[in-house]
């Protein structure tokens, strides 16, 4: 997928179709008053006979053979007002999906006076690539092409050739973790997702490093192996460093952590049918850092950027951790393990503690951590929780800017008497109640005195359905947040 910006008249744009988005209320709005002229009013005639009032959501096509455009796809956005950047994501996304659904090989969408600004752009670039994604690996038959190559968005947009670019950087970069989160964990392994991210690092001129099992237990990554060993396939500790060019001593730093189970059965605490189905999107949080890396490369921000990720198995074996074992993590807390079905947080100890060693000023880690936060949140949203308030305004705030949804959770210092054990250091779970709290308290305890920010991306990492911009699967939640993130001041 391509996308151009056209500075052309409605009617002087040669394109099979042509979207439109549609206001409701007592004006259609810039766009279709535009497009209405240039059909000498056929276009509000066919809108009135048609009953289409632009509420949010609706859709109609008309033909116009008589313009450079074919065809016209009237989207209702609803009232002016509520007109924002996010939603040319949306139409975006909805203009390809109708171009190939007829076929077309391309489509254009009339960017509006008052929404040329780059934001605006930026979303629609990446809603076209996003919209037209499909993870078509195993499809063997009644796959319908999808021959939309190009979208151009049209309107006095001077200087998007840059937004336009590094929009596709992102969405790029967005598409590839869609593609590790929906590929099946038969072949998205720890060793897997340690060859993509040797990929992205020699393609995109970054450091990398891996640790393999033998490195895993020399080093004392007691708790990544705990939940490893139960599976034939291996752990990794897999490490991507971008540093910007001239980047000193003094250059601010991050790590970015990401869990990577790359299937979740939950350990000798098996999960259910019904629990397990989906749980090969474990790992999204691995992937949502390995896109970020791929992204960074291209966007270069000015930041040093470590990209870590723990990936292993959580099966059942012989071999396999089991409830009452105590383990000793990296930093050298010991942990005693009261449900192998939390085997995120473990992971995850060992590499929050292995970035802090690093000397970072920074830390944020994203997980698919707990079924907890789904229950907090709903599906669409993440839990944010940080060690300092500033921190995680600095996070949301890029959330807000990336378009994605998150909300600030409240660190309970109350709760942490529920992870202590009697015979180690801490237990791994605590009681039922704010299990997303008790887990973002674990994680607290291995990143020192590091500014951090911990994202449960349990709900929006996986969509049931897919709608405009997001497709059912793999959703590469997480990756835009943090693009955003790393350009701002830290
Ligand atoms: N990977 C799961 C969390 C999860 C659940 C992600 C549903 C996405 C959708 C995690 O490893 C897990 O099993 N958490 C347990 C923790 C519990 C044992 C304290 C949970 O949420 O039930
Ligand atoms: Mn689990
Ligand atoms: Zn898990």
């Amino acid at each position: 997928m391509n996308v151009f910006a056209s500075g052309a008249a409605v009617d002087g744009i040669e394109t099979p179709l042509l979207a439109l988005p549609v206001t409701s209320g007592d004006s259609r709005g810039a766009a279709f008053a535009a497009a209405d002229a240039a059909t000498h009013g056929k276009l509000s005639a066919i809108a009135d006979e048609e009953g289409f009032k632009g509420k949010p959501g609706s859709k109609l096509l008309v033909h116009t053979s008589d313009l450079g455009a074919r065809r016209m796809l009237l989207l209702g956005v609803g009232e002016a007002k509520d007109l924002d950047v996010m939603t040319f994501r949306t139409l975006a996304a909805s203009a390809v999906q109708a171009a190939n659904t007829r076929q077309l090989s391309s489509a254009a969408l009339l960017m509006p006076e008052g929404s040329t600004d780059a934001d605006s752009v930026a979303m629609a670039a990446q809603g076209a690539l996003l919209g037209a994604y499909r993870y078509d690996t195993y499809l063997t038959q009644d796959v319908a092409p999808m021959p939309c190559e190009a979208l151009t968005l049209v309107g006095s947009l001077e200087g998007s050739a840059q937004v336009i670019e590094r929009s596709l950087a992102i969405a790029d970069a967005v598409a590839t973790a869609r593609d590790l989160v929906n590929g099946p964990p038969a072949d998205v392994t720890p060793v897997y997702l340690a060859k993509v991210a040797k990929e992205i690092s020699e393609d995109g001129g970054l450091e990398y490093t891996v640790f393999d099992k033998a490195e895993i237990v020399s080093r004392g990554m007691n708790l990544l192996m705990g939940v490893g060993c139960g599976s034939v396939e291996e752990p990794r500790l897999i490490h991507m460093t971008y540093r910007p060019e001239g980047a000193t001593d003094d250059t601010p730093s991050i790590a970015l952590v990401g869990k990577g189970v790359t299937f979740d059965a939950g350990g000798y605490n098996v999960k259910p049918t019904g629990s397990i189905e989906e749980m090969k999107m474990d790992m999204a949080g691995a992937a949502a850092v390995i896109g970020a890396m791929k992204a960074i490369s291209k966007t270069k921000p000015k930041v040093v950027v470590h990209g870590i990720v723990p990936a292993a198995e959580n099966l059942v074996s012989g071999d396999a951790y089991k409830p009452g074992d105590v383990i000793r993590s990296l930093n050298g807390k010991t942990v005693e393990i009261m449900n192998t079905d939390a085997e995120g947080r473990l992971i995850l100890a060992d590499a929050l503690c292995y970035a802090e060693r690093l000397g970072v000023d920074r830390i944020v880690d994203l997980a698919t951590l707990t079924g907890a936060c789904l229950v907090a949140l709903g599906p669409h949203t993440a839990a944010v929780y940080a060690s300092d308030d500033e921190f995680a305004s600095r996070v949301c705030a890029a959330a807000k800017g990336a378009g994605e949804d998150v909300w600030h959770m409240p660190l309970l210092q109350k709760l942490r008497p529920m992870l202590k054990s009697p015979i180690a250091d801490m237990k791994n779970i605590g009681q039922r109640w704010g299990g997303s709290i008790t887990a973002a308290l674990f994680l607290r305890e291995f990143v020192g005195d590091v500014t951090w920010a911990h994202l449960d991306i349990a709900g929006p990492a996986f969509a049931d359905k897919s709608e405009g911009h997001v497709t059912k699967g793999g959703t590469g939640f997480g990756v835009a947040t943090l693009v955003e993130l790393l350009e701002g001041e830290l």
